[in-house]
């Protein structure tokens, strides 16, 4: 049994050997990302590892079955990018790392809202020009606000209990509500209701097809004036253009955008001096009130050891056992 693991940082590359060492078995490292180019590096592997924001495409697990490949772990939760149905028609068994750490999402989320509600991005800029007048930057507080949780899976849990712990009232939605947060009363009858009531929209939630652009210019329009939205999810989930006219006529008060669609050929791409063709991107960078990070909400130490060793071990079940307890299902 050998592995091959694709986009590994150096941050992974400790616990990648220590798994190998205490396994016995051979794990082959690489830098770069899994494309067609790239594939014929999986020819003898058993396990393909990777973890990537682009595709997985259907053509790729034609290639996994000719090359003998009977498993991609994919070291990250969530499977949007992946045609499940082309592994499946393949032979391909494809595991995820269902829970690495919620918290890590969870934490950066508030960590982003509570920025944006103190105006941090705004002071800091100030403080640079050397201007250190306050007014009108006046911020507001967590425990004065109605939080809506959209998607109550582990992450979205975990963000429930830290905002609580703020003394925030929050609401949630989810399609498949959670029994316990139902019997408190969490949850409200729809999206809408949602809207209606929440001065902070915070995405927890895996895309689907059917949630593509759920956050429209109609979404917005339902939406409290001044509201805050904060999405570690996924870039689909938002229609950026409309965003960018939500905030700029300021029924939006804050973004915090750890997500974009199109994010791909951007998040943890090194594009210093290069010029970025994307107009929307550009101006919501622009925006003071807009917070971009490149998709980090995960990056955690506990979270990156818990990536790498959790999707190892289901490799290694997949190729011992034929199944793993984080088989992704086709729903
Ligand atoms: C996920 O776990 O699905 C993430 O969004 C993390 C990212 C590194 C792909």
């Amino acid at each position: 049994m050998k592995f091959i693991a694709f986009n590994v940082r150096q941050d992974e590359q400790p616990y990648f050997e220590s798994w190998e060492q205490q396994n016995q078995i051979e794990v082959k490292t690489v830098s770069g990302s899994l494309t067609n180019s790239s594939l014929k590096q999986v020819d003898g592997y058993d396990g393909v590892l990777a973890l990537q924001t682009g595709k997985y495409p259907a053509e790729m697990f034609k290639d996994f079955k000719k090359y003998g490949v009977k498993v991609l772990s994919i070291r990250n939760v969530g499977t949007d990018n992946v045609d499940l149905a082309a592994a499946e028609a393949n032979g391909v068994l494809v595991t995820n790392v269902p829970a690495y750490s919620p918290n890590a999402i969870a934490e950066f989320s508030v960590t982003q809202l509570l920025q944006l509600l103190r105006n941090t991005t705004v002071f800091r800029q100030k403080v640079a020009e050397q201007d250190f007048r306050w007014a009108p930057y006046v911020g507001k507080e967590l425990r004065n606000l109605t939080v809506g949780v959209i998607g109550t899976g582990r992450i979205g849990r975990a963000a429930i209990n830290i905002y609580r712990g703020f003394g925030a009232k929050v609401i949630a939605y989810d399609l498949y509500p959670n029994a316990q947060l139902q019997k408190e009363g969490i949850y409200v009858a729809s999206y809408d209701d949602l809207f209606a009531q929440a001065d902070v929209v915070t995405l927890h939630m895996p895309a689907t097809a059917a949630d593509h652009h759920l956050l429209n210019a109609q979404a917005f329009a339902k939406m409290k004036k001044g509201v805050y939205l904060i999405n570690t999810a996924r870039g689909t989930l938002v229609d950026s253009q409309a965003l960018l006219a939500a905030l700029k006529s300021g029924k939006v008060a804050g973004a915090a955008l750890d997500t974009y669609e199109g994010e791909s050929s951007l998040f943890n791409h090194d594009l210093r001096g290069q010029q970025i063709k994307d107009p929307v991107f550009n101006e919501l960078m622009r925006q003071p009130n807009v917070l971009v990070t490149p998709h980090i909400a995960f990056y955690t130490t506990t979270a990156v050891e818990n990536m790498v060793l959790i999707s190892l071990n289901s490799a290694k079940s997949v190729c011992k056992t034929g199944t793993a307890e984080t088989i992704v299902k086709i729903h």
